[in-house]
């Protein structure tokens, strides 16, 4: 198989096994890291070689894990296993969509989500009818291992269940991703037997099958660091981890600063522009982008939102989906937004939920103001202009609009609309007595005998 012959590509990725060692109600390949599901990490990886064709097998009622894949690569196809009859038998479903096709079929597992591209064109880069990419973990628990003849040549791979001694000391194990040419891989599959100690159909069990053939087998060698697969929970955070250092060398080579990398935390579609500076402990989940110059302080979280150049976010704000700050901004502490544009300049530093609303350039948010977005029903709009000051701990009861430079004294909960330049004060007037105080604590000492 020679990539420069152009040999058209199709992938297969197996999803429907049922994850028992997850201990889930949730599919395997759903679960996530780096805030996308195992499943849609592979997809990304297998999209870039642009195949012709790319088939998920899964499990019926699988519905979950049908559109996360779809979001993840919208042409793929699916294939339904009807019963978890190992991974030949899973293939084998999938070859009802390579009807017709002769190129290189590129089998990969849901559940080892690291993979990328370059190993994956290695791979199909090998002359061989089937070719097996192997790697050598720290701990070979689990994998399956690749045995050699007394030559050099692959024989077999060999399950750790029905492994003997002297085979699990072998180094070399399947990292599970193989690339066999489409007809005959339809004829080894024919041949593949069950197992006697579980029923199973095993893909691995082709490998001596093609020996046996004489055709061509090979192995390519792969960086265990990214062929690991995920079975538990503890498999689930290592793969994190990876994933997470990955990312994060990724940001920092883009030109973003990390000043306590191992304390941040990315999603695999967060975009940082150049001189951004993240302080430690941030959280970036799915969807945001921060452009050029912008700081992101300690204890901050954000999902879905953009953050405009030389905006200041933090410490301790939560950005929720639908923000978007323009340039300036200023955001401080203990400050949520949710669905929320600040104009250009805006600053909303202190104590404030804002949730739905537009607040306009350089207006001035006060400590603990409140957007009362929500009447137990439906959710409603608030639109601060341009310019405008909101006094604090103010209640903007939506849906609201506060009119260009208007003032709102502190303490207001607005409930009408304020138009522009005006001065609106909802609260009840003070009430100030001289030497009210005195006459108050003389009165108490005598009630109270003090
Ligand atoms: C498999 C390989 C093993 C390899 C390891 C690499 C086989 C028999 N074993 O073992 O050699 O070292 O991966 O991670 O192939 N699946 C189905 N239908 C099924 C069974 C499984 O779609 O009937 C899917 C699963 O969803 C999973 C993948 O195939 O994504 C692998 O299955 P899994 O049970 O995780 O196999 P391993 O025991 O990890
Ligand atoms: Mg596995």
């Amino acid at each position: 198989m020679n990539a420069n012959r152009k040999e058209s590509i199709a992938c297969i990725v197996l999803a429907a096994g049922k994850g028992t060692r997850m201990r889930s109600r949730l599919s395997k390949v759903m679960h996530k890291i780096g805030g996308a599901p195992l499943i849609a990490h592979v997809l990304r990886a297998v999209a870039e070689l642009s195949p012709e064709r790319i088939v998920a097998v899964i499990a019926p009622g699988m519905a979950d894990v049908r559109s996360a894949a779809k979001a993840a690569s919208e042409h793929c196809l699916f294939s339904i296993q009807q019963e978890q009859k190992g991974t030949a038998n899973a293939v084998h479903a999938a070859c009802e969509h390579l009807r017709g096709f002769q190129g290189i079929v590129l089998v990969l597992y849901g559940d080892t989500p690291l993979i990328t591209p370059s190993t994956l064109t290695r791979l199909i880069e090998q002359e061989a009818d089937v070719v097996v990419l192997g790697m050598r973990p720290e701990d070979p628990t689990g994998y399956g291992r690749l045995v050699h003849t007394a030559s050099g040549e692959l024989q077999k791979i060999v399950e750790e269940k029905e492994a003997s001694a002297a085979e699990k000391a072998l180094t070399l194990c399947n990292s599970g991703v193989m690339a066999v040419r489409a007809p005959q891989l339809l004829a080894l599959l024919e041949q593949v037997k069950p197992q006697a100690t579980n029923g199973e159909y095993y893909l691995t069990d082709i490998v001596a099958l093609a020996r046996q053939a004489n055709l061509s087998v090979r192995v390519a060698e792969g960086d265990a660091a990214e062929l690991g697969g995920v079975n538990t929970r503890a498999q689930l955070a290592e793969a994190e981890a990876a994933l997470q250092q990955r990312l994060r060398a990724a940001a920092m080579d883009d030109g973003a600063t990390l000043v306590s990398p191992e304390t941040i935390f990315l999603s695999f579609d967060t975009i940082l522009d150049e001189d951004v500076v993240v302080q430690p402990h941030v959280i970036f989940a799915p969807g945001v982008r921060v452009a050029r110059g912008a700081e992101i302080r300690s204890f901050s979280h954000l999902e879905g939102a953009v953050v405009g150049e030389n905006a200041v976010v933090g410490p301790f704000a939560r950005l929720r989906p639908g923000t978007v700050l323009e340039e300036n901004v200023h955001i401080g502490n203990f400050v949520e937004l949710k669905k929320t544009k600040a104009a250009r300049g805006a600053k909303i530093n202190h104590l404030s939920y804002v949730g739905d609303a537009h607040v306009g350039e350089a207006a001035n948010i006060g400590a603990g103001t409140i957007t009362c977005n929500y009447d137990g029903l439906a959710k409603h709009q608030t639109t601060i202009g341009a310019g405008a000051f909101i006094g604090s701990n103010t209640s903007l009861v939506a849906p609201v609009t506060v009119g260009k430079g208007a003032i709102v004294g502190a303490g207001s909960v607005i409930t009408q609309d304020v138009p522009a330049d005006a001065l609106a004060v909802e609260r009840s007037s003070q009430a100030t007595k001289p030497g009210g105080a005195l006459a108050w604590k003389e009165k108490k000492r005598k009630s109270d005998g003090l």
